[in-house]
């Protein structure tokens, strides 16, 4: 009976669908206006070298230190990148020196165990709310017993990497590391100077991984999920890299360049909120104040920048504000943003 029902319902369904396609007489292939048509190629590389001989002497800021490898990167690496959702190119200035990609990292793993176990997962076990206090605070996790914390600060990102499966510490970190790698579009690597730095240096996420344990957050070993964290944030990424992994979030988790889907496009608005209200840590609502977009920042100097269904952008510079975030990289994304109306709560009167 309920078989019927149901051939019932397809069969109309399917007449319905004959019906209107003959009748609509839609166009074959709908044609898709590339990018450029919306924001000219000129418009582009203009912003582009303009936000990059603006900033290009600016010294104001220092390298992180409290990983003493962080201190030593040549702290002149300026490259900015944006890549189209149409998979257009577009940089300024170096884009081949690497740095470690550090808290950038969070939102890839975030988005591999929503990918694993579902949209739910991450705000039952993590929460989705900015803390507004810096990115390793420990007060913060005492405040709520480690909820109402988010992915992108170093006690929730912790506990989303213990979430990611598999049977060994190597199974979980290849997954990890392919995973990145898809989003760039090449194969990455770890810096293995950096990774030793900070493992050798990072008691107090140890700390933060066992205080969530404690409070029953991570159901694994909390030193695997430190250890495995320290060497996600250590991998090395050019402005290349990072503009096409933003690109990547920007075209609703499909590759730009490879066309590889990466994440379900229904996850996306979800992943690009927690960016937009903790991506720059105790400085987001300024961030987003000022540009509107979802972002994320890395002590390495990175910053990416999501303006949804339009493009991606980065810029890496190593050396810092007080926030932990870069300063030229935000300026440069800032003005470029702002010339190319990538801000996605901008919008003209019904009709003008
Ligand atoms: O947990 C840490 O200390 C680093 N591996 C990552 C921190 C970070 O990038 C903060 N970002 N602004």
């Amino acid at each position: 009976m309920q078989h019927s029902a149901r051939f019932v319902s397809l069969f109309f369904t399917g007449m319905l669908a004959v019906v209107s396609s003959t009748c609509l007489a839609e166009p074959e292939t709908q044609q898709i206006p590339p990018i450029e048509s919306r924001i000219s190629e000129e418009k582009i590389n203009d912003a582009l070298s303009s936000a990059y001989k603006k900033y290009k002497n600016l010294k104001e800021g220092a390298n992180a230190n409290y990983i003493p490898a962080l201190d030593k990167v040549d702290s002149s690496i300026f490259g900015i990148v944006l890549v189209t959702v149409d998979g257009k190119v577009y940089t300024a200035g170096d884009i081949k020196s690497e740095v470690s990609i550090q808290s950038i990292s969070k939102v890839f793993t975030m988005a591999k165990v929503t990918e694993e176990k579902g949209i739910a997962a991450l705000p039952k076990k993590v929460g989705v709310d900015a803390t507004g206090q810096v990115f390793n605070s420990i007060n913060a996790i005492e405040q709520h017993q480690g909820h109402e914390m988010n992915p992108l600060v170093n006690a929730g990102a912790i506990t989303t990497t213990s979430m990611v499966s598999g049977k060994s510490y190597n199974e979980i970190w290849n997954k990890l590391l392919g995973y990145y790698s898809d989003f760039a579009g090449r194969e990455l690597t770890v810096l293995e100077d950096i990774y030793k730095s900070e493992a050798a240096t990072n008691q107090r996420n140890q700390a933060i991984a066992h205080l969530m344990y404690a409070y029953g957050h991570i159901d694994g070993d909390p030193l695997q999920a430190t250890d495995i964290y320290t060497r996600q944030c250590s991998v090395g990424v050019n402005a290349k890299d990072l503009g096409t992994m933003a690109a990547t979030l920007a075209n609703a988790g499909t590759n730009p360049i490879t066309g590889k889907v990466l994440v379900k496009p229904e996850d996306m608005p979800e992943i690009l909120a927690v960016m937009a209200t903790a991506g720059l840590y105790d400085d987001a609502g300024k961030w987003l104040y000022r540009t509107g977009l979802p972002a994320k920042s890395g002590v390495g100097g990175g910053i990416i920048a999501v303006s949804p269904g339009k493009f991606g952008i980065a810029a890496i510079s190593p050396l810092l504000d007080e926030a932990g975030n870069s300063v030229r990289a935000q300026k440069a994304i800032a003005d470029i943003s702002a010339a190319l109306g990538g801000n996605p709560y901008e919008a003209t009167p019904y009709g003008k």
